[in-house]
């Protein structure tokens, strides 16, 4: 059923609860919740070059980054309005180094992973920057959530979404039923349908990858790096390289316009070993929205995304992640059967 363009994002949650009879309305609650949190920070990402959020916070994460103040301001905008919406019972955050706990008597059925603000390092030159969020249903049976509440392989998620504070602020989400992009109207403050059941296309026309680490990939990764660069116009190629360093932007981009993002895990940073992305609130909701939208994403030994049972919190996985076809393509040359 085509709607008309224009619907607010309540409009279209709540019809897609009332298709569930057995819908509680708890699910949209949340998301209205985190929608607010996007509105809040919109406004302040808009304003980062007057107001004083420019800049880094003096802080250090659990990933050894230095904390941005805007970094921070997200993150507990997030933090503080989610753990009294009453739909969440344990949460986690980029940003902290344990699980969020939620207010008491509080507590919901779903748990949320959240990248408050991606892109950081594009803060302070006003390129594009995103939030990112995941939903899974709890296990434990009531109370405060756990951390196995949050350790869930990406193909039991609920539902899964970015934020993008670009050159209009953009919410693409999915509940499982298609992904659908809603862009904000900052003169009534309302988001407002503008992508109804985005595909990905299967022709690329680009890739994304920060080429500067080539020396410090697999040969295999290397070799299908190069394959994208050989020229052969019957099949587009070479694509053209676009990487804006934030994994927001660049998927954004590629879903909207067809192509391939890889994060491959590399040996410039022996701490590192597999990569920079984390698993819970970057690599499985880019792969629960991928799959949503056609596509499919990998990590770099052709492992599936949504299939892995995460055991960290903040744990790495290296990301290949694009249109089905681009992405067996890429899986041919990773597991060396395309060299
Ligand atoms: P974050 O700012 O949340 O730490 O995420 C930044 C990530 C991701 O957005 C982007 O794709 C990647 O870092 C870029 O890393 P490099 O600068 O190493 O290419
Ligand atoms: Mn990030
Ligand atoms: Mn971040």
């Amino acid at each position: 059923m085509k709607r008309p363009l224009g619907i607010t994002v309540h409009r279209q949650i709540m019809e897609s609860q009332l298709l569930h009879r057995q819908a509680t309305g708890e699910l949209s609650g949340l998301l209205t919740e985190l929608i607010v949190a996007a509105k809040i920070i919109s406004a302040e990402v808009n304003m980062a070059g007057l107001a004083d959020v420019i800049g880094v916070s003096g802080k250090t994460n659990i990933q050894g980054e230095e904390v941005q103040k805007l970094d921070e301001f997200s993150n507990n905008t997030i933090k503080r309005r989610m753990a009294r919406s009453g739909y969440i019972c344990v949460m986690t955050s980029e940003e902290e180094d344990d699980i969020i706990p939620v207010k008491e008597g509080f507590e919901g059925k779903y748990t949320l992973a959240f990248d408050p603000l991606d892109g950081s390092s594009n803060i302070d030159v006003n390129v594009s920057i995103g939030t990112i969020f995941s939903i899974h249903r709890r296990l434990s049976p009531s109370g405060q959530g756990d951390i196995n509440d949050l350790l869930q392989p990406g193909s039991e998620l609920v539902a899964a979404g970015y934020m993008i504070y670009g050159s209009s602020t953009m919410l693409v989400y999915s509940t499982g039923e298609g992904v659908h992009g809603f862009t904000l109207d900052p003169s009534v403050g309302e988001f407002f349908l503008s992508h109804e059941s985005i595909l990905m296309p299967e022709q690329s026309k680009y890739f994304s990858v920060n080429e500067g680490n080539y020396n410090y990939w697999k040969p295999e990764m290397r070799n299908y790096v190069d394959y994208l660069k050989a020229i052969d116009q019957e099949s587009g190629r070479p694509y053209s390289l676009r990487y804006i360093g934030s994994l927001v932007a660049d998927f954004h981009r590629n879903l909207i316009a067809g192509g391939i993002f890889l994060y491959p895990c590399d040996t410039k940073n022996k701490c590192k070993p597999y990569g920079k992305l984390r698993l819970l609130y970057e690599a499985s909701p880019m792969a629960f929205l991928a799959e949503q939208a056609g596509g499919l994403a990998v990590t770099d030994d052709g492992t599936r995304i949504l299939d892995i049972k995460p055991t960290e919190l903040h744990q790495r996985v290296p990301l290949v992640i694009g249109s089905r076809s681009e992405v067996e393509m890429a899986q041919q040359f990773l597991t060396g059967c395309n060299s």
